[in-house]
């Protein structure tokens, strides 16, 4: 299990254990993790999964894909740590990884 912490806006922080091979989004709508909204399920194509990965994670997370960064140009308030989290597969080098939650999709 790979733990990922999402922080909302408020800073409130939800920690969460993510199963290895799921994404960043599946581990969220699973945890009921507020801002979330994934309309598409997964499929790249509603970019309503938005987050920004934290300042100390975006190396190792990576960017993103070029499917993902045309998506993204429909996300609201697109950052340099701006990922959609169901294009982000949990793996064990991703322990601890902290993401930060949007105040709105789209
Ligand atoms: Fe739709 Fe990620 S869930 S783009």
């Amino acid at each position: 299990m790979t733990k990922i912490t999402f922080v909302q806006q408020d800073g409130v922080r939800i920690d969460t254990e993510a199963e290895n091979g799921s994404t960043v989004m599946e581990t969220a709508i699973m945890n009921g993790v507020p801002g979330i909204v994934a309309e598409c399920g997964g499929a790249c194509t509603c970019a309503t999964c938005h987050v920004y990965v934290d300042n100390d994670w975006t190396e190792k997370v990576g960017g993103p894909s070029m499917m993902e960064e045309d998506m993204l140009d429909f996300a609201f308030d697109v950052k340099e740590a701006s990922r959609l989290s169901c294009q982000i597969k949990v793996k064990d080098e991703f322990d601890g990884l902290v993401v930060h939650v949007p105040g709105r999709q789209g």
